[in-house]
């Protein structure tokens, strides 16, 4: 249920009776002293019809038909209306439930994106994780996603490869190290002259479908992409191998996009290029080069097209570093200037900043190289399970194991995402894991005390489903808590920022912890039992729909 479109509705309803207009502007109040929603929008309102706010404030609340939802309804200055909702209301909210948009949409969302060439390393996991959460994000709202995962497998690295491939005729036992197979091809290439020769042939050969070479590349694809599919599996990312839709899938498009560039006169050759100059800026967009060979850009273009002509997608949303920022700006310009873009498909660049280790640096290893995924991933499951091991000395190995493995993957996923992706982010272990603050581990927590509540209380779970009217402020705040999810998915799936969603799930873990601190749950006569094992009960519900969008995993022990 969605109180703030509930409130606002009402709230327009009443401007239209005393004859105004405009957004009611409804918000959480930081001062519950005063109401739980605050309405911003009647100064505005009254502003155009040249009326005093104070007056227009007071009109509104008289003619608001909030009865049904309100215990109190007040005036504060200049122009505020600040709401109480009922407990009667509140019971009638069923947790962990969400409205389906009003308007459902084709939303592409392009994450992930690795380049096959290597092994993933840090920089993919803020793509991987981000996307992911807003992709299931989109589909709880009833929208219809379609993961694309741009793979690179098609640049000049891959001639490279095959042609080191080749050479080596026993391709499959040393692909199982591609990171190793990179390196080794590499060194050749730098110090090889022919062999850099034939590498750029194999280039060309690739990508005019000789069958040599793309027998070779298929093999080096499907060994790169299994291990990427691991790396989704560990993290629990809902990308398989039907949502790989690489640039080699833009192959053949590439010249009809530069044939639609000609034919809007977007092009201009600079030194043999093709290229397309923005006035606002002197870099120009290059897309063809002197040498014929196409560039990121024209891919990303066809992609564009692709996306809106066969996928007919309402939104493009792309997760990819903020250093592409002006990458995507061009091409957004550049596929709105050629006419590629018809019906005004909204391009979203939804950019994230660099993983910085606790000194504020790049995130590298000891020797300077790119820290790989899967010792990362396995590495903090064996802090958390160590942890586990430490709060419950008794516990059998095998059932830590399972802990560790869930809580170590939610606390990698939930510190990136409980940050401002817009931001560069502190990738801190003793952070991450810590019980303390907005962790993983605080929210699992709460969860996970919960559950032994209701196990402990052996309530008939068919009577715990009941909704309940929460007696007393603290069951009354936690109430009004678990009602709010639905208004914070609705921002997340528009703005794509999943630090909303932990934001709030931590806000509700706090009330949680307060309302089960300050409250006798268990020794109670047994309305009053019932009715806070229900109220837990249902933030329970609550918290493991949040961490579902956030693509995390539930225990219940700890
Ligand atoms: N493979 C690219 C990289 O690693 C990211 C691709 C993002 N998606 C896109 N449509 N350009 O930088």
């Amino acid at each position: 249920m969605k109180i703030k479109d509930l409130i606002a509705s009402e709230i327009e309803k009443a401007f239209v009776t005393i004859g105004l207009s405009g957004p009611a502007l409804v918000k959480t109040t930081s001062n519950p002293e005063l109401g739980d929603y605050q309405v911003n929008g009647v100064m505005a309102a009254a502003k155009k019809a040249n009326l005093r706010p104070d007056e227009t404030a007071q009109k509104v609340i008289e003619a608001a038909k909030l009865d049904h939802i309100a215990t109190k309804v007040s005036y504060a200055k200049p122009g505020f209306i600040n709401i109480q909702l009922s407990p009667e209301f509140l019971a009638s909210i069923s947790a962990g439930t969400l409205e389906a948009a009003s308007e459902t949409m084709n939303i592409v969302v392009d994450y992930s994106a690795p380049n096959l060439a290597k092994e993933m390393h840090v920089g993919h996991l803020r793509s991987t994780i981000i996307g992911d959460c807003i992709a299931r994000t989109l589909e709880a709202k009833g929208h219809k996603v379609i993961r694309q995962n741009h793979v690179g497998d098609w640049g000049t690295q891959f001639g490279m490869l095959l042609t080191y491939m080749a050479d080596l005729e026993q391709d499959s036992l040393l692909l199982s190290d591609l990171e190793n197979f990179y390196r080794l091809a590499k060194q050749r290439f730098d110090l090889d002259a022919d062999f850099k020769e034939r590498s750029r042939q194999a280039v060309v050969n690739l990508q005019s479908g000789q069958s040599f070479e793309t027998e070779h590349w298929g093999k080096f694809i499907n060994v790169s992409m299994s291990h990427c599919q691991e790396i989704y599996k560990k993290l629990r990312v809902g990308l398989d191998n039907t949502h790989t839709f690489g640039e080699s899938s833009y192959n053949d498009a590439l010249p009809t996009v530069i044939e639609g560039l000609e034919a809007k006169n977007l092009i201009e050759i600079s030194d043999g290029a093709k290229c397309i100059f923005f006035e606002e800026n002197k870099s120009p967009l290059i897309i063809q080069k002197s040498d014929g060979g196409y560039l990121y850009a024209t891919t990303d273009l066809a992609a564009i097209k692709y996306r809106i002509k066969e996928l007919n997608a309402n939104r493009i949303l792309y997760f990819v570093d903020s250093r592409q920022s002006l990458h995507f700006k061009q091409i957004f310009s550049v596929a709105n200037l050629a006419g590629f873009n018809p019906n005004a498909t909204s391009l979203e660049h939804m950019a994230f900043g660099t993983m910085l280790n606790d000194d504020g640096k790049p995130f590298k290893t000891r020797e300077g190289g790119l820290i790989k995924l899967m010792p990362l991933i396995k590495e903090a499951i064996r802090r958390a399970t160590e942890t586990v091991l430490e709060k419950n000395p008794t516990m059998p190995k095998k059932d830590a194991l399972e802990i560790g493995e869930t809580v170590g993957i939610a606390a990698i996923k939930y510190a990136d995402l409980s940050k401002n992706r817009t931001n560069d982010y502190i990738f801190d272990w003793d952070q991450m894991l810590s019980l303390e603050g907005n962790t993983a581990p605080y929210i699992l927590y709460a969860y996970t005390r919960i559950q032994s509540l209701i196990a402990r209380s052996a309530e008939p779970i068919n009577i715990l489903e009941e909704c309940v009217i929460p007696e007393g402020e603290s069951e009354r705040l936690l109430c009004l808590e678990i009602g709010k999810l639905d208004d914070v998915v609705d921002q997340v799936a528009l703005e794509g920022f999943p630090h909303l969603l932990c934001n709030y799930l931590y806000a509700l873990s706090t009330r949680f912890s307060q309302f089960y601190e300050n409250s006798e749950i268990l020794n109670q006569p047994q309305k009053t039992k019932t009715r806070r094992l229900s109220i837990a009960y249902a933030t329970g519900i609550t918290l493991k729909k949040g961490l579902s969008l956030l693509g995390i995993d539930t225990v219940t022990k700890m």
